[in-house]
């Protein structure tokens, strides 16, 4: 397969994903249908090799074809990182990242929605952040526990979804499972980095 086989194969199984769950259906409407490339050149980070030597990552039937399609173009795919080593740690970047599937600067276009898609391995805690748009996350292999202020913990596992209004506070918990997870993003400010520990 060529990279952009590849990239659209990505995005492909999260239009299938969105389609057939009504809460994403109703968050995105139409917002994935007909978006412009924008390429980004691949770049590496070694959360990839992690994600790709994972081969036991549980997953559901609903998620399967997303994760066997984002592992197949972990190459290719632009991955990123949110965060300093004097925010979190070197381990934790060492051991995450993430990647826009659609964003206000691509790889496909789009100014008001943003999906991303990370992974975390095992024995993470993503400390607690907030940020302005609206978000539903997705677990699409492993799980993780989402402790969000003024809510019990939720042990969310592959085919969950999980709400954040805009500015709540909100952290995930790897410690018995690495974590793939897509995040659709709603609002304003969408490229702005989240605020940590606040
Ligand atoms: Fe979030």
């Amino acid at each position: 397969m060529t990279r952009e086989a590849h990239i659209g194969a990505v995005l492909t199984e999260t239009q299938a994903l969105v389609a057939a769950m009504p809460m994403l259906n109703d968050f995105v409407c139409d917002a994935l249908e007909g978006l412009q490339r924008q390429d980004l050149p691949p770049r590496h980070r070694n959360a990839v090799d992690l994600l790709q030597q994972n081969a036991g990552l549980p997953t559901c039937a609903l998620t399967a074809p997303l994760v066997h399609a984002i592992k197949a173009a972990a190459n290719e795919l632009h991955w990123s990182q949110s965060y300093t080593e004097a925010q979190v740690s070197a381990h934790f970047l060492e051991h995450s990242g993430w990647f826009n599937l659609v964003s206000p600067e691509g790889p496909y276009l789009h100014q008001d929605i943003r999906v991303s898609i990370g992974y975390w391995h095992n024995g993470l805690h993503y400390p607690d952040h907030r940020h302005e748009p609206e978000e539903i996350y997705c677990v699409l292999a492993g799980g993780a526990t989402f402790r969000t202020e003024n809510r019990p913990p939720v042990d969310a596992k592959p085919g969950d979804l999980i709400h954040h209004p805009p500015n709540i506070r909100h952290s995930a918990d790897m410690t018995d499972s690495a974590l793939l997870a897509i995040a659709f993003w709603k609002g304003a400010n969408l490229l702005r980095p989240s605020d940590l520990n606040t």
